[in-house]
Order: C-alpha cells, then sequence, then structure tokens
C-alpha cells in the first residue's frame, strides 16, 4: 500500500497523523471488526539474564526485588482470569532459565485444561523447546525484534545476536504458531528511515499480531538520561502498521497509556484491537518494573477487568467472547 519512501514522509509529518489515525481506525473496523479482545497478562518472574540497555529487568540492576511465581500461583491466576471471561492469557517473563522445558511444559498443559488461548513471551528458546511449548499446548508467541536497525540493535543488546532473534521469528512461524512481533519507538538514535523498516519487516515476516510502545527510560538502567519516546510517534507506527497489515491483531500497549492516561483508548481509535490486562494481584506488579511509572501497579485483577470494559463500551466498542486467533490471511 505504501512504499518505503511514503512512510517515512508519513512519519516526518505531523499534518498527516489524523488521516492516519481515522484510515487505521477505518481499516482495523473493515477488517476485524469492532470487538476488542482482551488477553489475561501473568508476568510471572522478572529474572532475566539478559541485559537489554533499557529494561528495568536486566540482569545488572540490582536495584530491583526479583521474584518467580511457581506452577500453583500461576493456576490461580490463571483459573480466576478465566472466572473473569478471559479468553486468552499470555505468560510473560524476562529470561528465565529455571522455566525449563520440563517445568514450562506442565504449567502450559494444566493452564490448557481451563480451555483457553495460550501465548507465550518468555524470550529466546531453542527450536526443540518451542516445539514442545507447541505440542503442549501453546497457540501463540510473542517476541519483538525491537529494532530492525542491525546495528542500534546490538548497541542496545549486550551478547545477544540479532540473528537468533530472526531464527526464534521463523522458527516460531514453521512450527505453526501464531506469532507476535514488534518494536519500541524512540530508541536513542533511532531513524525514522529505520521505524518504516520496522513496519515493512512486520509485513515481510507475516506477523500475525505487532505490540508496539513507546521507549520509556528506567532510571537504573544505561539508558536512564535518554529521552523518552513519543507517544504520538508510537501511535502513528502502529496506526501505518494497521494499515500495511489489516487483518492481524494489534494490541493498545500499557507503555502507550504510562505516556497518556486515555493511551489504550486512542490507540483503539487508531488501529488496535486488542488490550492486555494484567491479571496477577498487586504484590508482583510494582516489581515487574521494565519501565517507571508502569499503570495498574496499586490495583487488583477484578477491578483492571472492570476498568477497561468500561472504557472500551464508552466508545461504543465491545469485548470479544471468542479466543481471538488471527484472522492474518497472509
Ligand atoms: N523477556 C522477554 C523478551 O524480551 O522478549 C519478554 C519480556 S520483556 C519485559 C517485554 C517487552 O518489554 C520487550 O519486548 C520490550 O519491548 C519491552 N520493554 C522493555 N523495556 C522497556 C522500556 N524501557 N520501555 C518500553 N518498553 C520496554
Ligand atoms: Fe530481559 Fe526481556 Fe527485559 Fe531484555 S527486554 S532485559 S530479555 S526482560
Ligand atoms: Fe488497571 Fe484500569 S486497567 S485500573
Amino acid at each position: 500500500m505504501f512504499t518505503r519512501q511514503e512512510i517515512i514522509n508519513i512519519l516526518n509529518n505531523e499534518s498527516e497523523n489524523e488521516r492516519i489515525f481515522s484510515l487505521a481506525d477505518k481499516i482495523r473496523r473493515e477488517n476485524v471488526g469492532d470487538a476488542v479482545h482482551l488477553r489475561g497478562l501473568i508476568e510471572f518472574s522478572n529474572i532475566c539474564k539478559s541485559n537489554c540497555k533499557y529494561c528495568g529487568l536486566r540482569n545488572q540492576n540490582t536495584n530491583i526485588d526479583r521474584y518467580r511465581i511457581l506452577k500453583d500461583e500461576i493456576l490461580d491466576y490463571a483459573k480466576h482470569a478465566v472466572d473473569m471471561g478471559y479468553k486468552t492469557l499470555v505468560l510473560q517473563s524476562g529470561e528465565d532459565s529455571y522455566y525449563s522445558t520440563d517445568r514450562m511444559v506442565e504449567i502450559i498443559k494444566e493452564i490448557k485444561k481451563l480451555d483457553v488461548a495460550l501465548t507465550l513471551s518468555i524470550g529466546e528458546r531453542s527450536f526443540e523447546d518451542y516445539r514442545a511449548f507447541k505440542t503442549a499446548g501453546v497457540d501463540r508467541y510473542l517476541i519483538r525484534i525491537e529494532t530492525t536497525d542491525r546495528e542500534l540493535y546490538k548497541k542496545l543488546h549486550p551478547n545477544m545476536d540479532y540473528d537468533n532473534r530472526l531464527r526464534c521469528l521463523k522458527d516460531l512461524k514453521t512450527l505453526g504458531y501464531e506469532v507476535g512481533t514488534g518494536c519500541l519507538v524512540g530508541l536513542p538514535d533511532q531513524t525514522m528511515e529505520s521505524l518504516a523498516d520496522d513496519i515493512l519487516f512486520f509485513k515481510e515476516i507475516n506477523a500475525d499480531m505487532v505490540g508496539i510502545g513507546p521507549f520509556i527510560p528506567h532510571p537504573d538502567t544505561p539508558l536512564k538520561d535518554a529521552q523518552t519516546g513519543s507517544f504520538t510517534l508510537a501511535l502513528k507506527v502502529m496506526a501505518l502498521t494497521r494499515i500495511l497489515l489489516p487483518d492481524i491483531n494489534i494490541p493498545a500497549t500499557t507503555a502507550m497509556e504510562t505516556l497518556n492516561p486515555n493511551g489504550r483508548i486512542l490507540a483503539l481509535q487508531s488501529g488496535a484491537n486488542v488490550v492486555m490486562p494484567n491479571v496477577t494481584t498487586t504484590e508482583y506488579r510494582s516489581k515487574y518494573e521494565i519501565y517507571p511509572n508502569k499503570i495498574c501497579i496499586n490495583e487488583n485483577p477484578d477491578k483492571c477487568h472492570n476498568c477497561i470494559s468500561a472504557k472500551i463500551n464508552s466508545i461504543g466498542r465491545t469485548i470479544a467472547t471468542n479466543y481471538g486467533f488471527s484472522h492474518n490471511k497472509g
């Protein structure tokens, strides 16, 4: 639909914003409808062996209270979420090797007994691990490419390898997962050209889900003095993603609402069709501090469910009652 150069021009031109937001809203309505899918998010471990320079969970951050939620407690949250009406659960964590293949498979099998779609977002694993998780019943996997600018990727991810990230995405596709990826917007030294490449990358790999979040500097990371990403630019990258990939699932991200009190609703009106409310209790929320001032850290699962449902209804949208599998026809 748009060429690379057109995408760059749109990103650079603020007078295009409203046109792009309403076009994305129209394309969203025509392709995936008005229903919003709620995915219940369980952030089950903030322990991470990696050191992504932007992330508060990075291994070298010693100013964080680390936790792991074990199987039985994960299941309690999962059951409560299902009782509230969630049809999809998302298990997310740092790169925590405690959750071996066998431990993950046990958790997956128990959760799948609850008759929900299941998404994992636990980072880079081997093909064999991804195969074992799929066989155990996982439906979807989220792993953002973060940026397609290889130089920038290298600077931000010590001891990580861009090609391995790509390998993960390819393995997940091969294994038949619905694959989610995405990027950060507003990273230091990130260019409009590279954001255009990110959007084209989502198209090229035929992503089923794309999550876009503004970069928010965390005080206990090497990027503490960097500038905060722009909410509007993140919204525009998200809207362009909807225009280029009309039938995929796109979340209104928590990071957007962290920068703008109405961020998720604005995102739902600019191309998004998914929200991922937290379904764990207050005790863990503040500890999963990827960036500061995260929303909902003093809330409980029921409060978030009621809050977001009311907001969605207030803009004339409904809550989906199905599993919300991707409409992506490739
Ligand atoms: N460890 C897994 C991974 O990296 O794929 C999953 C958890 S990780 C915390 C989830 C996402 O948080 C990352 O993909 C990254 O885009 C986002 N994130 C981390 N630090 C952030 C920051 N400072 N601002 C905004 N988003 C951030
Ligand atoms: Fe770990 Fe993920 Fe944070 Fe990187 S983004 S430090 S892999 S939790
Ligand atoms: Fe958590 Fe609004 S979604 S309080």
